[in-house]
């Protein structure tokens, strides 16, 4: 295949991140647009010199044959989208979070493996450079506690507010830090997380303003991660992720550097290359060549972050520890 022939489903604010990166690339054709509105596919078809916009997701697979569909709709949206593209044996990437719904994230996984197809999830801080940085130093140094924020105030989408739509602040945005500490640490055994509401004022928004979860690893690594909705402008930037190691600090600040810091030396690395960039060339590349050894966070791996982030909104709501699988 010398060109990738790519399809792209939900046409609004992280389609145009991906159109960023794969308008760099000059094996890229854009076979189709589907929006809901139509004027959003229209406007995504014009700006890449696409083919064409169609008005039903079924018939854009059917007619345009992509090699890869990019799925890049809401939270609450997922489930037929996938299943239409297994049915046909499209490859695809997803965005986070891949759904709503465990079980039927689940189907959607066996789908994927019953079929043989190449998937990849978005989460794209995976492939920044500094990570590797992290990855590193980690194998030099003993971890004992973890605590990490993400915390601003709210997008701007409508679908963001409620959980019925969004599955709440974990589940749509911090998921990244959730997928990050088992990029880094392993897989998670339990959770506890509380919460509060009160701060934000906002008609037509259900979520909590802030919570706290606490992720017992398998290794026996505790974390705590915060999340918070409530400080669109707050006077300093808590976002990171705090590893302190017997003899180290290490400190991921979120998409911008990673810093050790040990009694003899600081060594501080900045993000250089957008890692969207990486994302996106790792999942054509498997694309290609059939081979997905490259991709990070494969639709299989990406469920189980959707589980924890979903035990996290479980206990949230039931003031348990929610035991993981
Ligand atoms: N990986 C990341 O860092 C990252 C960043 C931002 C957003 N996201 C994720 O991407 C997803 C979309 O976010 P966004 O910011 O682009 O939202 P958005 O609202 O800007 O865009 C979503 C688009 O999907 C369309 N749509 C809704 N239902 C549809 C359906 N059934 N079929 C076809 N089109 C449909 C909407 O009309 C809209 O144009 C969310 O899950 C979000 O969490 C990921």
């Amino acid at each position: 295949m010398s060109k990738v022939k790519v399809a792209m489903v939900g046409n609004g604010g992280i389609c145009g991140y991906h159109l960023e990166h794969l308008t760099q690339f000059d094996d890229v054709e854009f076979v189709g647009f589907h929006d809901v509105i139509r004027e959003r596919a229209v406007a995504r078809c014009e700006q890449t010199n696409g083919k064409r916009v169609y008005d039903s997701l079924e018939d854009m697979l059917d007619d345009s044959k992509p090699d890869a569909l990019y799925i890049c709709v809401p939270p609450n949206q997922h489930g037929h989208i996938e299943q239409a593209a297994i049915d046909r044996g499209i490859n695809f990437f997803c965005e986070k979070p891949i759904a709503l719904d465990l079980a039927m994230a689940h189907r959607i996984r066996d789908g994927v493996e019953a079929k043989g197809l190449i998937t990849a999830v978005g989460f794209q801080d995976r492939y920044l450079d500094i990570i590797q940085n992290v990855k590193g130093w980690l194998g030099e140094h003993k971890v004992g506690m973890v605590s990490g924020a993400w915390i601003g105030g709210i997008p701007g989408v409508e679908w963001w507010p409620h959980y019925a739509t969004s599955g709440g602040q974990i589940v749509e945005q911090n998921i990244h830090l959730f997928d990050m500490i088992r990029y880094l640490f392993g897989e998670p055994a339990r959770v506890y997380c509380t919460g509060s509401r009160g701060i934000v004022t906002k008609e037509d928004y259900d979520l909590h303003d802030f919570s706290t979860a606490v992720v017992t690893m398998k290794s026996g690594l505790v974390v705590t991660l915060h999340t918070g909705c409530f400080r669109p402008n707050g006077p300093s930037d808590p976002n990171c992720l705090c590893i302190l190691c017997d003899d180290a600090d290490i400190t991921y600040k979120l998409r911008s550097y990673a810093k050790l810091t040990t009694a003899e030396t600081t060594l501080s690395y900045r993000r250089m290359t957008d890692q969207g960039i990486p994302e996106d060339r790792t999942f054509l590349d498997a694309v290609k060549s059939g081979d997905p050894s490259k991709i990070r966070s494969p639709y299989s791996d990406a469920c189980k972050s959707l589980a924890l982030t979903l035990a996290c909104n479980e206990s949230l709501f039931t003031g348990k520890v929610i035991e993981l699988a």
